[in-house]
């Protein structure tokens, strides 16, 4: 397994290569087939994440069935601590969006690899701060941008973590529906839809099937502010 890849979870950053070892050791392996659910919005839990490799979506349901999606994420990610920081039920339903392989520690386990560890829970809470200044802007922007100007960002966003650049553009296999799309953004597909071929139209982007390719990076993020 990539040891690279656990490096950028923030569980592991500022730890030296023998403690990254041990903590290693005490983790499990999880593989999930594309469309498999880890667990659901409202379960119990007792365990945190790291994606290895593929990606999951996170996401909620209302009362009336619809879905909203919080984050898709990816290789090096983490998920699944809010429930033993602020101990409750599981915040969101995990996805798998593509096959993907997760190593999971018990919180059990994790509390007692804190102890006596700053560095590591400084990891974790740059982690959750950084998520609650990204909802924050997720707030912002429902209430004050336009839904091609959420789409852009949401593309540009999804760039940053999946993205390749390559001669014609950044492709980025965002492994998404457009259904998918829309409930990240939070719209309607139609309205997203209209959005995307508009961006086409402009030349600022190429649409396939569940990726994309920015050519326009500037232009695109020009629209997203
Ligand atoms: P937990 O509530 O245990 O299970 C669902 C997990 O999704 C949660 O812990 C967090 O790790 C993660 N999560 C919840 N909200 C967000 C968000 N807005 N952005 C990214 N990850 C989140």
């Amino acid at each position: 397994m990539d040891n690279d890849v656990l490096r950028q979870a923030p569980l592991f950053s500022g730890m030296d290569d023998e403690a990254a070892t041990a903590l290693r050791e005490s983790m499990s392996e999880t593989r999930l087939r594309r469309g498999e659910v880890l667990f659901r919005e409202g379960d119990a839990g007792d365990k945190l994440y790291v994606i290895m490799e593929g990606k999951v979506k996170l996401g909620r349901t209302s009362t009336d069935g619809r879905e909203n999606l919080l984050a898709v994420q990816g290789p090096g990610q983490m998920f699944g601590e809010l429930s033993l920081f602020d101990p409750g039920p599981r915040s969101a339903t995990v996805t798998a969006v593509t096959d993907t392989t997760f190593l999971s520690l018990s919180h059990e386990d994790l509390l007692r690899w804190l102890e006596g560890r700053p560095a590591v829970a400084r990891g974790l809470l740059t982690q959750l701060a950084g998520r609650l200044r990204k909802a924050n802007d997720v707030v912002a922007d429902l209430v004050f941008s336009d839904v091609p100007g959420r789409v852009a960002k949401a593309l540009l966003d999804l760039s940053d973590r999946f993205g390749r650049t390559a001669d014609d553009g950044v492709h980025v296999n965002h492994d998404l529906t457009q259904e998918e799309l829309a409930q990240l953004v939070g719209a309607s597909r139609e309205t997203v839809n209209k959005a995307l071929a508009d961006f086409a139209s402009r030349g600022w982007v190429r649409l396939e099937p569940r990726s994309v390719v920015i050519m326009d990076v500037e232009r695109l993020a020009r629209r997203a502010r």
